[in-house]
């Protein structure tokens, strides 16, 4: 549906983005997930006709974008990073403002500014100043002026930035259910790990201006998983257990902390059996075994060698 293709942004000093690739199929929510300064927004500027690339094309249904941007226009909404708002309207006169520029015909603005004034949880609110509202109100808002025109894909641009846990719970809800009752295309961007886990079916992750890995969450997450990481709790330390464990050559790591255990080996290791085997050869008591899946932040960390949020 939507395709960017070489897209490159640099500045005088700065490569901002370097010649990225990536697309969205129609109804997907697709997650762009980077450290700052990844060059998040400069691409979505780039998408969104806003920022005008130094190389590379973006594709609507096959059409190019840049020259012809009034093709996407229409069909997109974007929620930008830093507030558009106006602080001494209310929040319906807010929209109203934004329902004029994107041209949406007076007698219908109304119906639509009701609609997405429940869509965003502020029908209540909508008389009160904007500059009474808390973050997490403002951010809302934010994503309202962009639902306005019912776009078929919305952009949005790290938008529970610095809101508290229940906004940003609201915004996440909100997101997957316009891509749910409204099929919705969805970009999201964010540098916080566990919303793009529960958001996306696919996950772009960005660092210095290239896109350093792309899949669905599981594909990303194989990334790391040519091993198995397997944590064992027992009754008591227990060293015969654990010598016995250090015997087995093809299991790469022993880490030892009190009762617990933790062992790393290939894949194909059968670790559990082996496990319950030596402690019943030594007389140990297993009271717990788990095995820890990796999160994206341990890709990130195992790609960059930094973390996500510093
Ligand atoms: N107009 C500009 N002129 C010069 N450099 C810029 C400009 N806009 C962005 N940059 C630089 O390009 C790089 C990417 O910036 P961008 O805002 O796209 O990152 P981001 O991933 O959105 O970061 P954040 O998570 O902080 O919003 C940064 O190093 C930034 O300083
Ligand atoms: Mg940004």
């Amino acid at each position: 549906m939507l395709e960017a293709v070489e897209l490159t942004k640099h500045y005088k000093q700065q490569k901002a983005v370097q010649g990225i690739n990536f697309y969205l199929n129609q109804g997907e929510i697709v997650g762009l997930l980077g450290p700052n300064g990844a060059g998040k927004s400069t691409a979505i500027g780039m998408i969104s006709s806003l920022i005008i690339p130094t190389k590379g094309e973006v594709r609507f249904n096959q059409v190019d974008v840049l020259k012809d941007p009034q093709v996407l226009r229409e069909k997109l909404g974007v929620v930008p990073q830093e507030l558009a708002l106006y602080d001494d309207l209310t929040a319906r006169e807010n929209l109203e403002f934004f329902g004029q520029i994107q041209k949406i015909k007076k007698q219908d603005l109304k119906k639509k500014i009701d609609e997405v004034l429940i869509q965003i949880g502020l029908d209540d609110q909508e008389k009160k100043l904007v500059k009474h509202f808390s973050g997490g109100m403002k951010r809302r808002l934010n994503i309202g002026a962009a639902l306005l025109h019912e776009p078929e894909i919305l952009i949005m641009d790290e938008p529970t930035v610095g809101i508290d846990p229940q906004s940003r719970n609201y915004i996440l809800e909100t997101v997957k259910r316009l891509n749910q009752e409204k099929q919705m295309t969805i970009l999201y961007t964010s540098h916080y790990m566990e919303e793009v886990e529960f958001l996306c079916d696919r996950i772009y992750i960005m660092d210095r201006g290239n896109i350093i890995a792309s899949g669905t969450k599981e594909e990303i997450k194989n990334i790391l998983s040519a091993e198995q990481t397997v944590k064992v709790k027992l009754e008591i330390q227990h060293q015969g257990f654990i010598d016995r464990i250090k015997q087995e050559s093809v299991i790469s790591r022993v880490d030892v902390r009190e009762q617990w255990v933790t062992i790393v080996a290939p894949k194909e290791v059968p670790v559990f059996s082996q496990l319950f085997q030596f402690a019943e050869e030594t007389g140990a008591v297993i009271h717990g075994i788990e095995i820890q899946t990796p999160t994206l932040e341990d890709v990130f960390l195992h790609l960059t060698g930094r973390a996500l949020r510093n």
